[in-house]
């Protein structure tokens, strides 16, 4: 679906700067950032380390305000996070205190969404985690923790996934499986 901008999303004219160090003059993070994504479209954002790209997704993500321009989806101003909005995370972020499959069904249950069960299971078979759905965040590897986070935000079936650098801690064969996955999956 395109939006009165003509786009699905659109970043238009976005500037962010952060206070400098004291003494310093502010640091001019992203500087009049436009670009637009089409319903579909995957994009990537490459750049050296400090260049700006977890900014702009926490921008797009309503994280972070932007200093000037705006970011607008699906027809509206992005002021805020929303569901449809969903972030995986460079380091996983997971509820310490639920289980596997208590983290990865409590976005269903806010949502009041009917056949749970069914979904949790295949995401967690999605991820290669059967076994371990009553282990807590802290008794799993790094790269289990991030697997959970990927099947967290993927169940909600959300219409933009920003995802920054989500395979950063996953081995290089569960890199190849979960990014064919993103690329052939919808969710039924
Ligand atoms: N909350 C903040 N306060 C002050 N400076 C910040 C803040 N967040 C980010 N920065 C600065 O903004 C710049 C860009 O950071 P950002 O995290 O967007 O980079 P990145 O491109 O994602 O880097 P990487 O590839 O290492 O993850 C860095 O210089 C960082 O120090
Ligand atoms: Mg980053």
């Amino acid at each position: 679906m395109k939006n009165g901008t003509g786009h699905y999303l659109l970043i238009d004219g976005v500037s962010k700067t952060f206070p400098g160090q004291i003494g310093r003059e502010r640091l001019k993070v992203l500087d009049e950032i436009n670009l637009y994504a089409d319903e579909g479209e995957i994009i990537g954002i490459v750049g050296p380390s400090g260049c700006g790209k977890s900014t702009l997704l926490n921008i797009i993500a309503g994280f972070v305000p932007p200093d000037r321009g705006r970011v607008i989806f699906c027809g509206k101003h992005v002021q805020k996070p929303s569901p449809e909005r969903a972030v995986v995370f460079q380091t996983a972020v997971l509820f310490p205190w639920l289980t596997v499959w208590d983290n990865i069904s409590y976005g269903l249950k806010r949502r009041g969404e009917k056949n749970i069960a069914r979904l949790v299971k295949r995401y967690i078979q999605i991820v290669g985690l059967d076994s371990f759905e009553y282990y807590y965040p802290d008794q799993l590897s790094g790269g289990m923790q991030q697997r959970v986070a990927l099947a967290r935000v993927l169940v909600l079936n959300p219409r933009l996934l920003l995802m920054d650098e989500p395979f950063a801690s996953l081995d290089a064969l569960s890199r190849l499986t979960m990014s064919s996955f993103y690329l052939t999956s919808g969710r039924s």
